[in-house]
């Protein structure tokens, strides 16, 4: 293996090692810089509506709870006792105005602070609970969408998310005055592949109409025309779609120019002509502009490292392991006075369809991957697409955009990750 020390020998302008999906150092090394080095996407606002609900999460490997106080702020803690280590939190989600850790009963409030100790006589008279509270994350909530970090010296959340949270802006606000919100429960898919393989997938406008043929075929066959996705078919390079390079990491590929009426575009949901016609008789001619609330947003934005939102939905990256990751994905909701719970409906419909018919397609393509990527003779891989061939230019915010099937973004990421990875800032709990 090359010398890793700065990872230059890994990544080139037009290939990367394939020790890089491989290394069980260097997934270690990720799980410590980048989670937790740069902010990393926890849990969205909707999923915590209460006054002290919480969500089990993770930063990286560590075990973290984000929690709501009765004031309505958010914190993360790392969901590890300060007595001898155990998880304080294990339940998936739910209330709780303390944690108390099963082991010896060790109590903590929902900030972290430590509030009850059996016996604590126990421990002397100089034993102090106030300095024993549970490791806190700095955390930040932009819109809904909160974030933690373990390094103090990041900027403010709005300024590392830069230009994606104007793009994030893009994807909440397209119904006036209307809040996105994440519904519970989650559709999570196990991937026996390096969590980087899938964001390498996340802006990749090159593999739709070859990966996803069998998906595009049936719907073809079954519904005639297979029009939802007729812009991933033939030479796409000559459309109009776009990948760009935000900044910090953050990638982005439109589709907007090419969608003339979203809800035409969309794939045949079950049960959609009775919803359909129901909502035009109720809402009359602003029918048609709810439904085009019903088809996915035509973006794909990749916030480095760990959060994409795809369509109408977020899915998160959590690695498990060097070749183990959970892709999770949660469905969204419109919450607005003049939406009506039809329009929730037939999104709960097609926000089924792709993890359920697509998705597969992209498992099976990460995980043959890893397998590939274990061949020692075989080093390298390919992100060289559009770099020289003229066709990238400077947008009007200068963010450098590619046609959609340009490797630009993979590029921005290995870019980022070098930064993080070579990052000397010492990470702490508060
Ligand atoms: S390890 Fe938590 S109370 Fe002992
Ligand atoms: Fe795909």
């Amino acid at each position: 293996m090359p010398d890793p020390t700065d990872y230059s020998d890994l990544i080139e302008a037009d290939r990367v090692h394939r020790t890089l999906y491989t290394d069980e150092q260097i997934f270690r090394t990720e799980m410590n810089k980048i989670y937790g080095g740069t902010w990393t996407y926890l849990a969205h606002a909707s999923e915590l509506s209460k006054p002290y609900s919480f969500v089990r999460r993770t930063l990286g490997l560590r075990p973290v709870i984000v929690t709501k106080d009765r004031n309505g702020q958010f914190h993360g803690v790392l969901n590890r006792c300060t007595h001898r280590g155990a998880t304080v939190c294990r339940d998936e989600s739910g209330t709780a105005r303390r944690f108390t850790c099963p082991y010896h009963n060790w109590s903590f409030d929902n900030t972290g602070a430590l509030v009850g100790v059996p016996m604590e006589e126990g421990y002397g008279p100089d034993f102090d609970k106030s300095k024993l509270g549970l490791g806190k994350l700095r955390v930040a909530e932009y819109r809904g969408f909160i974030f933690g970090t373990l390094n103090s010296e990041l900027p403010d959340l709005e300024t590392h998310l830069g230009h994606a949270a104007r793009r994030l802006d893009e994807w909440m606000d397209r119904w006036p005055g209307g809040r996105i919100s994440v519904r519970h429960g989650q559709h999570k898919l196990i991937c026996n592949g390096n969590w980087k393989l899938v964001n390498d997938n996340s802006a990749d406008g090159y593999h739709p109409g070859f990966s996803h043929a069998s998906l595009l075929r049936m719907r073809k066959d079954r519904y005639g025309g297979g029009v939802d996705m007729q812009w991933v078919l033939g030479n796409v390079d000559e459309g109009l779609q776009t990948v760009a390079d935000l900044g910090n990491g953050h990638t982005f590929l439109d589709q907007r120019r090419e969608i003339e009426r979203y809800w035409d575009q969309s794939a045949p949901m079950p049960g959609e002509d009775s919803y359909v016609e129901t909502l035009r008789t109720r809402m009359g001619e602003k029918a048609e502009a709810a439904l085009d609330m019903v088809m996915g947003s035509g973006m794909n934005l990749n916030i480095f490292p760990n959060l994409l939102i795809i369509g109408n939905q977020i899915q998160v990256i959590v690695p498990r392991a060097l070749a183990r990751t959970d892709l999770i994905w949660y469905s969204t909701s419109i919450e607005a006075d003049d939406i009506p719970p039809e329009i929730n409906s037939l999104r709960m419909r097609l926000q089924e369809d792709f993890p359920s018919f697509g998705e597969p397609d992209d498992l099976a393509n990460f995980e043959e991957c890893q397998s590939g990527l274990s061949v020692p003779e075989m080093e390298w891989l390919v992100v060289s697409r559009h770099r020289t061939t003229g066709k990238e230019y400077v947008d009007e915010h200068g963010h450098t955009t590619g046609p959609v099937t340009d490797e630009l973004p993979i590029r921005a990421f290995w870019a980022e990750w070098q930064k993080w990875m070579t990052s000397t800032t010492k990470l702490v709990a508060q």
